[in-house]
C-alpha cells in the first residue's frame, strides 16, 4: 500500500498542516535553571519544520509546575523572548508549531521547589524517581492542593497561554496526558478528594475543563488549542488506570466538545511500550466523542500511520523518537530512506551534540 496519504494537507481547526506527520512533544532537558530554551533550540526545531505540525517539548506554566531539571518555562518575559527565537526560525522554514503547556503535579521533587513538597490532587506517592540537577532521586509523597489553590493554577495556565501567544506560537496543546497534574485529577486512582474537584466524574474533570476553557479564552476560541490524552498509560509513577477509562475520558471529551478544539492528540496504550488501549476505547469510541481532528500516537511506523489514516481511525499521526535523530523525517518517510537512531544518552540533558547536529539525508542531484 502506498503511504501517499501521509503527505496530504489537512486543517486542524485553524492550524494548516502541510502533511499528516506531526512531531510529538519531546522533552530534551537543555534549558537553563531559569527555564530559558538555549539559542540552539531555534535551529533544532527549524530543522524539523517539515512536519505538518510541531508540538514543542512540554513547557512549565509556572515555577510550581516543574518536575524535571532543565525544562523550559512559559510564564515570564525572558522565556517568551527565547521562545520567540524558536517560532521565528520555524516560521521562516514554513513550519507550524504549538507549545505544550505542562504542570507535572506529583511527578516532581522538593529539589525543584526549594525543599517544598510537589503538589497533587491527593497525597499519594508515585513509584520511581525524579530527574533532578543532582541525578535521579526517589519520588516523595506530594502535598494535596487546598480547594482554593486550584483556581489559581487555572490562572497560571491562562497566563502561560497568553505568553505562548506573545511568543509567536500558532497555538497551544494542553498536556493532560502521561499522568501529570491534569491526568492526576482525571483518574480516580490518583484523585481521592472529597471537595468539588474529586469524587464523581463531573468533579474530577472540573479542573482540566476549567483549564482548557481558560486557555481557549486567551486564544479567542478553541481552533488553535489541542489537548493530549493517554487513558491507557501507566507511566511515569506506575500510575494505575482509572477504574472506568471509557466512561471517564468519554465524559471529559463530551464536556470539551462545546469548546471546539482544533484536535485531540491520543497516546494509544502505554507510552513508548505498547499500543493496546483500555477496553472500549476503540476508533469508533473516539470518533463518537471528538468532532475535530484526531492525532494518533505511540509506536507508529509510516505503514501503520498510512493504514490508520486511510481507515479513518485517525486523521494524522505524531512521531516522537524517530524525530530525535531524523530532522528530515518527513522526507525520509516519503522516500523510504533508512532512519537514524539516537542513543539514549542524547535524549535528555547536554548541549547541541545529539540534539541539533543530526544531519539531513544527502541531497541527490
Ligand atoms: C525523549 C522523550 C521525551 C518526551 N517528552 C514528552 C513531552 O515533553 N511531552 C509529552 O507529552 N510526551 C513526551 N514524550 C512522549 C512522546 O511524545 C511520545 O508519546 C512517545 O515517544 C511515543 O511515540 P513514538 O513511539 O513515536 O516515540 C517523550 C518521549 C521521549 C522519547
Amino acid at each position: 500500500m502506498s503511504n501517499d496519504i501521509l503527505f496530504t494537507p489537512i486543517f486542524a481547526g485553524a492550524l494548516a498542516l502541510r502533511n499528516r506527520i506531526v512531531m510529538a512533544p519531546l522533552t530534551r532537558s537543555r534549558s537553563s535553571e531559569a527555564g530559558i530554551v538555549p539559542p540552539f533550540a531555534a535551529e533544532y526545531y527549524a530543522q524539523r519544520a517539515g512536519a505538518g505540525l510541531i508540538v514543542s517539548e512540554a513547557t512549565n506554566i509556572s515555577p510550581q509546575a516543574r518536575g524535571y531539571a532543565m525544562t523550559p518555562g512559559i510564564w515570564n518575559a525572558q522565556q517568551v523572548e527565547a521562545w520567540r527565537g524558536v517560532t521565528d526560525a520555524v516560521h521562516a522554514r514554513g513550519g507550524t508549531m504549538v507549545l505544550q503547556l505542562w504542570h507535572t503535579g506529583r511527578i516532581s521533587h522538593p529539589d525543584l521547589h526549594g525543599g517544598e513538597l510537589p503538589v497533587a490532587p491527593s497525597a499519594i506517592r508515585p513509584t520511581g524517581q525524579a530527574f533532578t540537577r543532582d541525578g535521579l532521586k526517589d519520588h516523595v509523597t506530594p502535598r494535596a492542593l487546598e480547594t482554593d489553590e486550584i483556581p489559581r493554577i487555572v490562572e497560571d495556565y491562562r497566563n502561560a497561554a497568553r505568553c505562548a501567544r506573545e511568543a509567536g506560537f500558532d497555538g497551544v496543546e494542553v498536556h493532560a496526558a502521561n499522568n501529570y497534574l491534569l491526568e492526576q485529577f482525571i483518574r480516580d486512582s490518583t484523585n481521592r478528594r472529597d471537595d468539588r474537584y474529586g469524587g464523581t466524574v463531573e468533579n474530577r474533570i472540573r479542573f482540566p475543563v476549567d483549564v482548557v476553557r481558560a486557555v481557549t479564552e486567551e486564544w479567542d476560541g478553541g481552533d488553535r488549542v489541542g489537548i493530549r490524552l493517554s487513558p491507557g498509560t501507566t507511566m511515569p509513577g506506575e500510575t494505575p488506570l482509572d477504574s472506568d477509562p471509557a466512561g471517564t475520558y468519554g465524559a471529559l471529551l463530551t464536556a470539551l466538545k462545546p469548546l471546539g478544539l482544533a484536535y485531540v492528540h491520543m497516546i494509544e496504550g502505554v507510552t513508548q511500550q505498547k499500543r493496546d488501549q483500555p477496553d472500549g476505547l476503540d476508533a469508533a469510541w473516539i470518533r463518537r466523542h471528538v468532532d475535530g481532528v484526531v492525532i494518533g500516537n505511540n509506536g507508529y511506523s509510516a505503514e501503520l500511520a498510512a493504514e490508520a489514516i486511510g481507515a479513518r481511525r485517525v486523521d494524522a499521526v505524531s512521531f516522537g523518537r524517530p524525530f530525535i535523530a531524523n530532522p528530515d523525517l518527513v522526507e525520509r518517510l516519503r522516500t523510504g530512506a533508512p532512519l537514524a537512531e539516537a542513543p539514549k544518552p542524547y535524549w535528555y540533558g547536554g548541549g547541541s551534540t545529539g540534539y541539533s547536529d543530526w544531519p539531513a539525508m544527502p541531497k541527490t542531484a
